[in-house]
């Protein structure tokens, strides 16, 4: 899914001002799977990948509305993906994010993982 796709989807859903209750959508032009849990207050993805271990995911793109922030609407969303990750039979979900957010993600069991280069923060579901 290219950014550009996402960046209007953000756009589109601000003018829009979101009233619908929360829907799970899969973007079937995309040939990587890519889900969106979207919320009217915010929102994030789960994009699918797949290595000699099995399918996992990668959240990004995790926004919550400035004057909805504080209410537990990314813990919502990020409890959400990792549901729908289970689910989606996903061995780990990997993310990346500020040295701020580290402690948010730890509350769900992310720790930060180094592997070869790249640092992210992971989960194990199996
Ligand atoms: C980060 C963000 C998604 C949090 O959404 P939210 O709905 O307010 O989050 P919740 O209410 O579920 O949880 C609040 C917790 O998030 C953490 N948090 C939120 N913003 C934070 C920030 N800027 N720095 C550090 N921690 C932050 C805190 O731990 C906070 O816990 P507290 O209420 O006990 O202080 C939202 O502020 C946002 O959209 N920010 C801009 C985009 C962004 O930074 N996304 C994160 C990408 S990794």
């Amino acid at each position: 899914m290219e950014s550009r796709k996402i960046a209007m989807w953000m756009t589109d859903r601000r003018e829009r001002k979101m009233t619908e209750p929360t829907k799970l959508l899969a973007i079937k032009e995309s040939t990587t799977p890519l889900f969106r849990l979207e919320l009217p207050e915010g929102g994030l993805d789960l994009v699918i990948l797949k290595n000699k271990r099995g399918d996992y995911g990668i959240i990004e793109n995790v926004f919550v509305e400035e004057e909805f922030r504080k209410r537990g609407i990314a813990t919502k969303l990020v409890r959400q993906a990792i549901e729908l990750a289970k689910t989606l039979n996903l061995y780990k979900l990997t993310l990346t994010c500020s040295d701020s957010m580290t402690p948010f993600y730890a509350r769900f069991g992310f720790k930060w993982h180094l592997l070869g280069q790249s640092h992210c923060m992971r989960i194990n579901l199996k």
